[in-house]
């Protein structure tokens, strides 16, 4: 688990082109729920290309601790021997999700309907973030929930003994939110409606019809309303993660700003609900190219070519799209500074309840290496230096957040001088192979 080791300071020094190809790791969002679905279904799921980063790896002990068989066959190939829908057991002992809010949300979702009494917590940066969003939707099934002050963790939760189906209104675009309220509408009679206001990614949805639930999607004057009927028999699936767009986005971002750099990004999942970083990019010039296009496992999937991209031009970025790049906000500003003038980044209030507050750890770590940064509550604006002009120089505080950790080891990459974190400890949550993986490409990324 993150965060409760001894920080390991990083720097990244300027570097030479980036090239090569960048084989990044397995999908979180779709990690997660391969082993939570696969817990709820009954018989053996298998799992390919499964992310093997911290958070996932909570996951599956979480999964373990319900009653399913979860096995490692080595190389990233999983399978999980489900216990049905309805049919977890009570852990023995508290379910610690480490660094994960997707992790401990998608479980409180999905045990929320069973008559069992589950006790969870995580790290400093899991058990400093709001979870009333998760038990206020789950109190409606009829689960009962007792936490720290404003519904932080630790905190237990009294599974409902005789759920009853529920229509919720998400009030904040949240897809792990979504996401608890259909796994908790998995084991209540009748039929669940969830409605999101703004699309946020659909991997539940689509997997959830995978494993044969009933589930439909439509659209109304409210939003996106999504039925499911409750208590399927989920049937096991063979599951290929495609790689992560939120992971790529650093080899990519870090090949942009970089003088003479290409890099290949093979087999990207590039669902829409995912992709708004790469459309944003192109928008402010990147030289990106998507190759070999086609669809696996009902994702869509790309080999993602990035190059050095000389005239980047900063932009408004449509908040419309905020959902379909919330984790890449972070990189998004890195390349920003890069950029001749302006990037504007509006209606991105969920930053501020990431795993860090993503907005002021960028901005204080961007102004520390001379970068000018304005900011607002759900908005900040990135002042870009063009080219060759970004000074860096500072040593950045990564606040338990992988992210904002693995942005400023590309700032560093770009800038004039080095860039120092003071803990790249949590990029092993999600991205376990970034220093090996950008070395390769002629990075020079190293500990302290
Ligand atoms: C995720 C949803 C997003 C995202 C997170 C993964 C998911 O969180 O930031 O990294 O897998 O459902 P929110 O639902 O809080 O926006």
């Amino acid at each position: 688990m993150s965060g409760h080791g001894t920080p390991i300071p990083m720097t990244s020094r300027p570097c030479g082109p980036l090239t090569g190809e960048a084989n990044v790791p397995g999908d979180k969002s779709i990690s997660h729920r391969s082993l939570i679905l696969g817990a709820m279904a009954v018989g053996e799921t298998k799992i390919s290309g499964l992310l093997e980063g911290e958070d996932v790896l909570d996951t599956a002990k979480a999964m373990r601790a319900f009653g399913a068989e979860v096995t490692d066959h080595g190389g990233g190939n999983w399978s999980v021997q489900g216990v049905g829908v309805g049919g977890f057991a009570e852990p023995d002992n508290v379910i610690d999700c480490g660094n994960s809010g997707t992790g401990v949300r998608l479980i409180m979702g999905a045990m929320a309907t069973s008559d069992i009494t589950v006790t969870f917590t995580g790290d400093a940066s899991l058990n400093g973030r709001p979870m009333a969003r998760v038990t206020d939707p789950i109190a409606l099934f009829g689960a009962q929930s007792v936490g720290r002050a404003g519904g932080r963790l630790p905190m237990t939760i009294v599974g409902a003994r005789d759920a009853v189906p529920v229509r919720y209104v998400v009030p904040m675009p949240s897809a792990q939110v979504k996401s608890a309220v259909l796994l908790a509408g998995l084991n209540a009679p009748g039929q669940t409606v969830v409605i999101e206001k703004e699309a946020t990614r659909d991997h539940t949805e689509r997997m959830l019809a995978g494993f044969g639930a009933e589930i439909s999607v439509k659209e109304t004057h409210e939003g996106r309303e999504i039925t499911l009927t409750g208590q399927p028999e989920l049937q096991p699936q063979t599951i290929v993660v495609p790689r992560d767009p939120s992971s790529a986005a650093f080899p990519v971002c870090a090949a942009v700003i970089t003088p003479g750099s290409d890099v290949l990004v093979p087999n990207i999942g590039l669902n829409p609900t995912r992709a708004g970083l790469f459309t944003t990019l192109r928008e402010m010039g990147a030289d990106l190219t998507y190759e070999n296009e086609r669809e696996e496992g009902g994702e869509p999937v790309a080999d993602l070519r990035a190059k050095f991209s000389p005239d980047l031009k900063g932009i408004d970025v449509d908040p419309a799209r905020a959902a379909s790049m919330i984790d890449e906000y972070p990189v998004l500003s890195v390349v920003a500074a890069f950029a001749q003038g302006d990037t504007v980044m509006t209606g991105v209030k969920e930053l501020r309840v990431k795993e860090s507050d993503r907005i002021d750890a960028m901005a204080t770590g961007l102004r520390l290496n001379r970068i000018e940064v304005d900011e607002g509550d759900d908005w900040w604006t990135v002042k870009g230096l063009g080219h060759g002009n970004v000074p860096g120089g500072a040593t950045c505080v990564s606040h338990l957040d992988h992210r904002i950790a693995m942005s400023f080891m590309i700032l560093g990459m770009a800038a004039q001088k080095p860039v120092s974190v003071d803990d790249g400890g949590p990029i092993a949550t999600s991205f376990p192979i970034f220093e090996p993986l950008m070395a390769q490409l002629g990075a020079d990324v190293k500990r302290d």
